[in-house]
């Protein structure tokens, strides 16, 4: 095999930070042996299961320094906002709650106040933050995760906040620990970045160019999880389908999901985002074979005016994208699809409008995820000269989202007396009495059963129908 293209962080680099993390909890050991009390952490995460996924090695790194994690933001000794900035109600968001630290950093002195993410990648976000919020401690950004331990312990020591953004873009960095919260499911990242620069999407701005991890990374961490007892991973990346195009290897997407489809333990497969350009035939066959792989696809279509299309970068066409479905569903004629939709794009005319509305109405998604368009600072379409009103926008989201209740209702229907496949997660929230689940078309099933049943996948019998989940009872023994 050869080596992959982009910069290596050395390992002195590395164990410099693995000795910081030793150093701090022997630090935090002794704290809490004179007082009986650890140091804590509380985190708030925004945006995708890209920063979930951070998030998760942020955790990883405070429990390995000997932090506890609590959910009561003013117990926190250490507080981080992993923020996101695909729309601007994301950001506002951020504001608010920068704001309300400033009393509990007050209370609390001492409590260390961190921001990271993808806008802290924006120069204008970091600059609000040194002239506004001067009760943070420390700014990193989405490149120098890693870097964490370091940052943390020398903000300790600061007057002022710390800033650290990492210009270059090109490295992964694996072995960092991580704290999962599900024990039966789990992302895996496979690739991070993204290179189609939609004309709309600040993404591929904050996140750098695509890259991914060597397969022999990814397939050992699966190996680990699935004899952690881990039954469903879902591969993560911005666009899953452009796997393994920047390596020296003759290796793609759908080469790597056999190879995880080959791994025992694991029992289903999951993926996301994939983009319509990208999903090849080869892949579309790939999951009808591989019987791990879950009759499920995200596949975002954003517009469906090709003219539409066409100014937001996205390179197919409705026509193209609509055949790509018909081979989905071929191949898994269960499948569940869901998609992601912008409403009000600059110069969206009523038409085109109505062609959006023609896509949904064709392919019957399980799911659609509206978005009013947000202007964000630094992409192409946020110069384009006919931004719409408020107004047309949000009366056409609402339009999109009530065709889309009716639709989902009536697929959901479908389910009622079926009798499905569910992996259990635990015991219901809404009713201790039951348990819940996903079906591997990945909707919610709450239903009674009875055994040592969580973490296995059982039969369920769907009784009653509801908008977000479905009701029913444990049929027979195991799968
Ligand atoms: N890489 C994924 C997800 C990107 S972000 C993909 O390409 O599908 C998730 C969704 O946010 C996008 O699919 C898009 O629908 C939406 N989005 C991105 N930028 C936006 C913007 N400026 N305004 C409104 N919605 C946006
Ligand atoms: Fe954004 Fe487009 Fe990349 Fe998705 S594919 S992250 S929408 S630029
Ligand atoms: Fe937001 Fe960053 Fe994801 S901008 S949507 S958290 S990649």
């Amino acid at each position: 095999m050869s080596e992959r293209k982009e910069i290596k962080i050395d390992d002195a680099e590395l164990a410099k930070q693995k000795d910081i993390m030793l150093h701090l909890k022997e630090n935090n050991n002794m704290e809490y042996q004179k007082n009986g009390k650890y140091k804590n952490y509380f985190i708030i995460t925004f945006g995708c299961q890209q920063n979930v996924s951070d998030s998760e090695k942020l955790m990883g790194m405070l429990d390995e320094m000997g932090y506890q994690k609590t959910e009561k933001r003013e117990e926190a000794d250490v507080v981080i906002i992993n923020t996101c900035c695909v729309r601007e109600n994301a950001e506002l968001k951020l504001y608010g709650n920068i704001g309300a630290f400033k009393q509990l950093k007050h209370d609390k002195p001492g409590m260390l106040l961190c921001i990271c993410g993808c806008m802290m990648e924006q120069e204008h976000a970091v600059a609000t933050i040194k002239k506004k919020y001067r009760h943070v401690d420390l700014v990193f950004g989405t490149h120098n995760l890693y870097k964490f331990p370091e940052l943390l312990e020398r903000s300790m020591n600061e007057i002022y906040t710390l800033i650290d953004i990492m210009n270059t873009e090109g490295i992964i960095v694996e072995d960092i620990p991580v704290r999962r919260e599900d024990k039966f499911k789990a992302w895996v990242t496979i690739m991070y970045g993204c290179n189609n620069f939609c004309s709309y999407c600040i993404v591929p701005h904050v996140r750098g160019r695509e890259r991914s991890r060597n397969p022999k990374d990814i397939i050992n961490e699966i190996k680990q999880l699935a004899a952690d007892g881990c039954k469903e991973i879902t591969l993560l990346g911005q666009n899953v389908n452009s796997y393994g195009k920047d390596l020296d290897l003759e290796i793609d997407f759908a080469d790597l999901i056999k190879m995880v489809n080959d791994i025992e333990g694991v029992e289903r497969i999951r993926f996301m985002t994939s983009h319509p350009k990208d999903i090849s035939d080869k892949l579309i066959e790939t999951m009808g074979q591989c019987k791990k792989v879950c009759e499920q696809l995200h596949l975002p279509f954003q517009a469906g005016s090709n003219r539409v299309l066409k100014e937001m970068n996205r390179k197919y066409t409705k026509e193209e994208y609509l055949q790509k479905i018909e081979k989905v569903k071929k191949q898994l004629p269960c499948v569940a699809l869901s998609t992601d939709v912008i409403v009000g794009f600059p110069g969206e005319t009523d038409e085109d409008f109505e062609e959006t509305m023609e896509v949904i109405r064709k392919v019957g998604f399980d799911q659609v995820f509206t978005f009013i368009y947000s202007r964000r600072t630094g992409t192409p379409a946020a110069e384009m000269e006919n931004q719409l009103d408020e107004k047309q926008k949000h009366k056409n989201f609402e339009k999109l989202v009530k065709l889309q209740n009716d639709i989902g209702k009536t697929i959901n229907d479908d389910y009622l007396n079926k009798t499905i496949e569910v992996l259990v997660e635990g015991p219901s929230k809404s009713d201790e009495t039951k348990f819940t689940g996903r079906s591997r078309t990945g909707k919610v099933v709450n239903f009674s059963g009875q055994g040592d049943i969580i973490g296995q996948l059982v039969r369920v019998k769907i009784t009653k129908i509801f908008s977000w989940f479905l009701n029913g009872e444990m049929v027979d023994e195991l799968v």
